[in-house]
This record gives C-alpha cells, structure tokens and sequence, in this order.
C-alpha cells in the first residue's frame, strides 16, 4: 500500500505552513505587550523575587547601569527590558 501520495505531502506542508503562521503571530503580540511594559512595571514583576528591591536613590546612575548588567543575567531579561528598568531606576 502507498502510503504518501503527493497530494497528502502538499496538504501536510500548507498545514505546517498554517501553524507557524499562527505561531508566528502570536509571538509577535507577545513580544509587543512585553514591550510595550513601563520600567517601573518591569521592575516590580522582575526584581523583587530574589530580594527586597533597593530604592532609586540607593546608587548613583553609573552603579545602576552596572547592577543592571549584573542582575540582567540573574533576572533572564531582554536588553530592552534591563534598559527600561535600569532609565526607570535612574530617576
Ligand atoms: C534570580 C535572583 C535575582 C533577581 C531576579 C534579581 N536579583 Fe538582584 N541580586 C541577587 C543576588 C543573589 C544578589 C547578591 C549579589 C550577587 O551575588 O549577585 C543581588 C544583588 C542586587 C543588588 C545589590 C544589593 C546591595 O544592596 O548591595 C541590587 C541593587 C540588585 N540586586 C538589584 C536588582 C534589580 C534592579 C533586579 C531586576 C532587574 C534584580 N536585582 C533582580 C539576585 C537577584
């Protein structure tokens, strides 16, 4: 028995084609609503889980910019994220 015509093939590759279409665009919302996430709400989601956040006025903006590079990679955050929280933690 054939099992594959060519026909299957070619639905199978729309379908394929029709999931990471939706895929796709999906996660392109997520990415925006990510985006789109104030610094201060960034901070508060991502940096009070491990300990007490420090207030803005504890570091100068030079510190901040290195606590951010350091706890970036602690928090598992985009550039984008570290910058908007780190601008957020400079004022
Ligand atoms: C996964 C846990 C974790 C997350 C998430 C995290 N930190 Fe930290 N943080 C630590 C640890 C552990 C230390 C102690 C220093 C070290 O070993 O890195 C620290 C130290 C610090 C310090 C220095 C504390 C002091 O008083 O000297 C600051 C400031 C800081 N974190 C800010 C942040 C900010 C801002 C974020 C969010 C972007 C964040 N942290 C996210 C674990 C975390």
């Amino acid at each position: 028995m054939k099992i594959t015509s060519s026909k299957n093939i070619t639905s199978i590759i729309l379908v394929c084609f029709a999931l990471f279409g939706v895929l796709a665009t999906n996660g392109c919302v997520g990415s925006q609503k990510i985006a789109d996430k104030s610094g201060m709400k960034l901070w508060s989601e991502n940096c009070q889980r491990c300990h007490i956040a420090s207030s803005s006025n504890t570091f100068s903006h030079e510190e901040w910019k290195t606590i951010g590079m350091h706890m970036q990679s602690r928090a598992l955050l985009t550039n984008k994220e570290r910058d908007k929280i780190i601008e957020f933690l400079q004022n």
